[in-house]
């Protein structure tokens, strides 16, 4: 069974048809209303288990309209309300929950949770966070920028700001698979893991680290940053300070090219990662880029169960 666990594994050829999936699907029901089922109704009798250890709007609602569009049905279940909240293992959920549903979501902390889930279930598994990688929202992302260029995203340089985090490592996974140039600007001591980069670089992928942000964003098509104090982190004090010279400002994306688009996954801080004007000014495609976390997720859903 495909899992959807991380961006790499995956090869460039299934995320660009996932992507090409999620940018046809999107405009073949424009103008229907959000919660109008597809007309090939291709997950009509499918069933998802979508559970969250970890709080969720985007990727939460995202599940549920994506079924929805697509013929099939959620449950969302929060780990604290399940046995699983209690201690019945992840093994014993895994293959539980197999004979149950034909697809199973989990947002968690630790990465091997995913990859245990996925290992003895009989179904896929799609990872909806963890503390490495967040796939999901990189596939919207690049749906965002392949849109406002009105082609693919190759040939493109982003500049990442501010932390080296889950969010940070699934776009260098895709920028090992999809040509374009990642500059990653962070302190030193909140640089991406070092393995997400070595394996993109082995791939082709141009992955540059500039230390000084106002030097990475230069040119650059797409800036774009995350929360500096992520779910679970505990150092928030510490964190504010380091990333203070990391905030995305308006001085900022002077640098960029003067048609560059801002993206953050959110939630946001405003005053923090990015300032208000930013966020709120006309280069932003922040909500953008949240709808098409539903348009993604029904191509990932489509590619997980064979329906691509
Ligand atoms: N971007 C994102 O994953 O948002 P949520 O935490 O609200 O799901
Ligand atoms: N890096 C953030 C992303 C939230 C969608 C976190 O893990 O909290």
């Amino acid at each position: 069974m495909p899992d959807f666990i991380d961006l790499d594994p995956l090869g460039p050829a299934a995320v660009r048809a996932i992507l090409d999936e999620a940018l046809r699907r999107k405009a073949a029901r424009k103008g229907m209303p959000k919660g109008a089922v597809d007309a090939d109704r291709p997950l009509e009798g499918y069933q998802l288990a979508s559970i969250f250890e970890k709080s969720s709007t985007r990727t939460r609602i995202s599940m549920e309209m994506a079924m929805r569009q697509l013929g099939g049905s959620v449950q969302t279940l929060s780990s604290a309300d399940m046995q699983l909240g209690r201690g019945e293992t992840i093994e014993d959920t895994a293959r539980v929950l197999s004979r149950f549903v034909d697809v199973i979501s989990l947002r968690t902390d630790l990465h091997e949770k995913v990859e245990t889930i996925a290992a003895l279930a009989d179904v896929p598994v799609i990872n909806a966070l963890t503390n490495n990688t967040h796939p999901c929202q990189i596939l919207a992302d690049l749906m965002t920028v392949e849109e406002e260029r009105g082609g693919p995203v190759d040939g493109t340089v982003w500049a990442w700001l501010g932390d080296g985090n889950n969010v940070s490592h699934s776009l260098i996974e895709a920028a090992g698979l999809l040509g374009f140039t990642l500059r990653l600007s962070t302190p030193p001591a909140y640089d991406p893991e070092p393995r997400y980069v070595a394996a993109a670089e082995a791939r082709g992928g141009k992955i540059e680290v500039i230390r000084h942000p106002e030097e990475a964003v230069e040119g650059a098509d797409v800036v774009v940053t995350d929360t500096w104090v992520s779910m679970g982190d505990t150092d928030s004090a510490k964190r504010l300070v380091a990333f203070s010279a990391f905030q995305v400002t308006p001085e900022m994306m002077a640098r960029a090219k003067p048609d560059a688009i801002f993206l953050h996954c959110l939630p946001a801080h405003r005053g923090e990662e990015v300032s208000a004007e930013v966020i709120d000014g006309p280069q932003s495609r922040v909500f953008e880029e949240a709808e098409n976390r539903v348009h993604a997720q029904k191509a990932v859903l489509l590619w997980c169960l064979g329906k691509l």
